[in-house]
């Protein structure tokens, strides 16, 4: 470890080289005054238990986990917040009382970059939010305590979906259907959580399901993901941004577990935007 009088915070990931959680976590420690480092640390998946260990026995004190480790993270926690127990994943560790917590803030970021940054009402909305993977169920219920109208969950493997909506019916009104069955009536807003974009494909949904006020936001951010947010302004919707808000919230929601401080978001946003190219 570089410097060992700082408090030692980083994120692991596989690979992690384009990981733009020091930057943001860099900019946040400076302007909180905090005494920490923050570094990106590449960790392959058949070490990932041994060295999340040893970072927390070495003193470190928090990590972000990034891809592909999110699920094995809940395994190394040696307890788990609730909502990271929904989501079934962990972005977030910390040594609190000599334990390893474990937290998930993604959801919680993302309902911060929509009510907060993009000024969205969620409650008593329709929302349609596309696949069902490990993305989807991270957002869920942070969403669904927003009480929204309801929430569809559109994915290709229709079986995943109608399974993620009763798993999260107890918690407001979920559907799960196949992209085909979404309907003709516009929804408030869609979120995109399929790897879809990083491919350039598109969702197959219903194109009445955006309208005039339809507002499309799509988890993937960066220049090389903009085929549902360019394909949802031709079909009209009032607007499409990326997830990269979402990014921030989270890292600041990190931070705040961490130190015990909430960082000013909206200019560390507004760089990012300028040097990634993301809308
Ligand atoms: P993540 O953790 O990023 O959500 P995942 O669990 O592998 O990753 O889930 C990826 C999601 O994107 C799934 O909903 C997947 O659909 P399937 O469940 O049918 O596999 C969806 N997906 C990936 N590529 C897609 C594509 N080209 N078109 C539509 N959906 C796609």
């Amino acid at each position: 470890m570089s410097s060992p009088a700082l408090d030692q915070y980083g994120v692991f990931g596989h690979p992690v080289g384009h990981s733009l959680s020091p930057f943001i976590h860099g900019i946040f420690a400076r302007e909180t005054r905090q005494e920490m480092s923050y570094r990106a640390y590449e960790v392959a998946p058949q070490e990932f238990t041994e060295r999340v260990q040893r970072f927390f026995a070495e003193g470190g004190r928090g990590l972000n986990i990034t891809l592909p480790h999110k699920v094995a993270a809940v395994e190394v926690a040696q307890e788990l917040t609730g909502r990271a127990a929904h989501a079934a994943a962990v972005n977030t560790l910390s040594h609190q009382n000599e334990v390893i917590l474990g937290d998930n803030t993604d959801g919680v970021g993302l309902v911060h970059d929509l009510c907060d940054n993009l000024g969205l009402v969620v409650t008593q909305r329709r929302l349609l939010i596309l696949g069902a993977g490990g993305a989807t169920r991270g957002v869920l219920a942070p969403l669904l305590g927003l009480e929204p109208a309801i929430v569809v969950i559109a994915n290709r493997t229709p079986e995943r979906a109608e399974a993620l909506a009763a798993a999260f019916a107890d918690l407001g009104a979920t559907q799960g259907v196949g992209f085909a069955y979404v309907g003709e009536t516009p929804f408030d807003i869609i979120i995109n959580a399929t790897s879809a974009s990083l491919s350039g494909e598109i969702p197959p949904i219903p194109a009445g399901a955006i309208g005039p006020q339809t507002v499309c936001y799509d988890l993937a951010y960066g220049r090389s993901a903009m085929a549902f947010v360019n394909w949802a302004r031709e079909a009209g919707c009032a607007r499409a941004v990326q997830g990269l808000g979402m990014l921030v919230e989270q890292a600041a929601e990190s931070f705040r577990l961490w130190r015990g401080v909430r960082p000013q978001t909206a200019h560390v946003l507004a760089a990012l935007k300028a040097r990634s190219g993301s809308v």
